[in-house]
């Protein structure tokens, strides 16, 4: 049974939005990136301030937390700031970020993660959803294709002195 409760953060929760998103980050890449690459990127990406700054922009940020319990076991952000040519006419909010701990994959986070994403951009009458994910991420692309979005083009990706490919990847709200 799915369990997960989504929590929209509230400027309170940074401290939790931080962590999440720094641990799961550095769980997900760890194997692939050297450990100086990921440093350089998670100071500046997951720095506390920062975070709690863009959780009060909340015209342009929203963040998600995925609660079992009282413990957060994955989280999204969205962002309302950028596009992409290619992505078509009308308005675009973006998944900067979806990531649920590895201990907890399969049980539920995603789904109830990418369920709010899709609520909170009908509710808000975008017309596209994209996002980018890196080109060797298979579990990642397949589960995007599992909601409908297709690949429309590509990006680069810079972690810290590495630069990578991201695939970019939308759907229709
Ligand atoms: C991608 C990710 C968020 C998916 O979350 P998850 O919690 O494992 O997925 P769920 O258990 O909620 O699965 C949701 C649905 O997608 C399906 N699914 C999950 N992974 C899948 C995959 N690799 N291929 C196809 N379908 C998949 C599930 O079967 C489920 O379908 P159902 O509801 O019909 O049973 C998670 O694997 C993750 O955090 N990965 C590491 C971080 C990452 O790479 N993030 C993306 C960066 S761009």
């Amino acid at each position: 049974m799915n369990s997960v409760r989504i929590k929209i953060a509230s400027p309170e929760d940074y401290l939790l939005v931080a962590k999440t998103g720094r641990d799961t980050f550095y769980e997900t890449w760890k194997p692939v990136n050297t450990e100086e690459d990921l440093q350089l990127y998670m100071a500046k990406a997951f720095d506390p301030e920062k975070i709690r700054e863009e959780i009060q922009d909340s015209a342009v940020n929203t963040f998600l937390l995925a609660m079992n319990g009282e413990e957060a076991i994955g989280y999204a952000k969205l962002r309302r700031d950028r596009t992409h040519t290619g992505i078509g006419d009308g308005s675009a909010i973006e998944i900067e970020r979806i990531y649920a701990f590895k201990s907890h994959h399969g049980l539920g986070a995603g789904k109830s993660l990418m369920d709010e994403c899709m609520r909170i951009a009908s509710e808000e009458n975008h017309r596209w959803i994209w996002l980018g994910v890196n080109i060797d991420n298979h579990r990642a692309i397949a589960f995007y294709k599992k909601y409908g979005f297709e690949i429309f083009g590509s990006k680069n990706f810079v972690l810290g002195n590495a630069v990578d490919e991201d695939f970019l990847m939308k759907r229709e709200v």
